[in-house]
């Protein structure tokens, strides 16, 4: 099981078996993380393309204003969440939390999920998605939901593992693709 470190902000720290002798941590973003937010989200692109629906392509154009500004979003407030896992420096995972509305009630929607490749299987991608889910339930969200490309086994056995069950809910991940998406939730409150 990881480490588990307790401070003002919640933040915990796994071990990767593959580097011993170093360890990640899980925070928040903070406002002037914009540069190591664009880093991660790019790898993220770049590794995993079949997984996103944004394309390495508009995600490098973007100009430096969207990520000052989504870092910015995600560092404070209830209405977005973004966590970062990182080595040091390095940005090895990130995920984020949206507080959507669906039918008048707040539900958490859990988007961009990543561990980079040396981390998967060490326990970060769980400390990453309970963070998100604490930061949901710290404003009372009764369930996260999340969607997931129907064909990405590994994505669907490790959420499967987090608590996360299909909804039903499928569509295509973007207008006339052929790729399809499954949308899954996990009740977070009674
Ligand atoms: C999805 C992701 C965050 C999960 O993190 P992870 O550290 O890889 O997850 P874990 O290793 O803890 O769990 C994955 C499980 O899938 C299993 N698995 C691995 N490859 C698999 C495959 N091809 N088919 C089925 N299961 C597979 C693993 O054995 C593990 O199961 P276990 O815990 O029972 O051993 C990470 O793989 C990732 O970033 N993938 C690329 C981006 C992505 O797909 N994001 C999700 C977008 S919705």
């Amino acid at each position: 099981m990881p480490d588990t470190q307790t401070s003002s902000a919640r933040s915990s720290m796994v071990k990767s078996d593959t580097s011993a002798s170093r360890s990640a941590i899980v925070r928040r973003v903070e406002p002037g993380d914009w540069q190591i937010l664009r880093r991660v989200r790019l790898r993220m692109l770049a590794d995993a393309p079949s997984a996103f629906i944004t394309t390495l392509d508009q995600a490098e154009a973007h100009p430096d204003s969207v990520w000052v500004e989504r870092a910015q979003i995600g560092s404070r407030g209830d209405d977005q969440g973004t966590y970062l896992g990182l080595a040091g420096d390095d940005p090895v995972a990130m995920g984020i939390g949206l507080r959507r509305d669906q039918r008048g009630t707040d539900v958490l929607v859990i988007v961009s999920v990543f561990v980079a490749g040396p981390w998967r299987g060490t326990g970060l991608a769980v400390d990453l998605m309970s963070e998100i889910e604490h930061w949901g339930m710290a404003w009372g969200a009764p369930v996260s939901s999340l969607w997931v490309a129907e064909s990405n086994d590994r994505a669907r056995v490790f959420y499967d593992r987090c608590g996360y069950s299909p909804t039903g809910d499928r569509t295509r991940m973007g207008r006339g693709s052929e790729r399809w998406e499954i949308r899954l939730e996990k009740r977070l409150a009674d």
